[in-house]
């Protein structure tokens, strides 16, 4: 009985010390790291695309860009639900044009540097991959994601 309670107390403390001992050398409250990028990428996202004309819906572009996404993307995205990756079907809404096509075209940068893609990763466990797209075939993809919120 009593070698059983020492045993125990001595895991006790073995547990306490592993957690304590966390970083002992870093001081504790370390900042949150500035995001390092500025307004306009925060927006549009880092990549190849700066700017995209967007007017009405075309739908005959919506149709190739569904076909795209149908190889290439839904393996891992749904519209409505949470998939291997987040659900897209108001990301148009969500999202600036550039930000959603520079994720298509620039995934790996994207996920180093833009702080919430950081975040999705954390959440989702997948980095995105680049499919390597076109940048025609991207604006097709985005515009059928676009023809999702309308229709929502
Ligand atoms: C292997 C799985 C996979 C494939 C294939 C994939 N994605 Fe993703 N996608 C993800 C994951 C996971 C995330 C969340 C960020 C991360 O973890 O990298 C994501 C994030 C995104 C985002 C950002 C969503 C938001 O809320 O900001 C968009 C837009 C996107 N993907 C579009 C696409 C498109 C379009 C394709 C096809 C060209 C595609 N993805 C192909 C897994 C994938």
């Amino acid at each position: 009985m009593r070698a059983s309670i020492h045993l125990l107390a001595a895991l006790l403390v073995v547990t306490l010390a592993a957690c304590g001992g966390d970083s002992p050398n870093q001081g504790g409250n370390t900042p949150a790291e500035p995001a390092g990028l500025t307004q306009a990428q925060l927006e549009k996202g880092v990549g190849p695309i700066t700017s995209v004309d967007v007017s009405s819906l075309d739908a005959a572009l919506a149709a190739q860009g569904e076909q795209v996404f149908t190889v290439k993307c839904s393996a891992c995205h749904k519209m409505a639900d949470r998939y291997v990756g987040p659900p897209l079907g108001t990301v148009a809404s969500e999202r600036s044009p550039e930000f959603i096509m520079n994720m298509i075209l620039n995934p790996e940068e994207m996920i180093q540097k833009h702080p919430d893609v950081k975040a999705m990763l954390g959440q989702f466990m997948t980095p995105m991959p680049n499919q390597h797209l076109t940048e025609d075939e991207a604006r097709a993809v985005l515009e059928y994601l676009r023809a999702q919120v309308e229709e929502a």
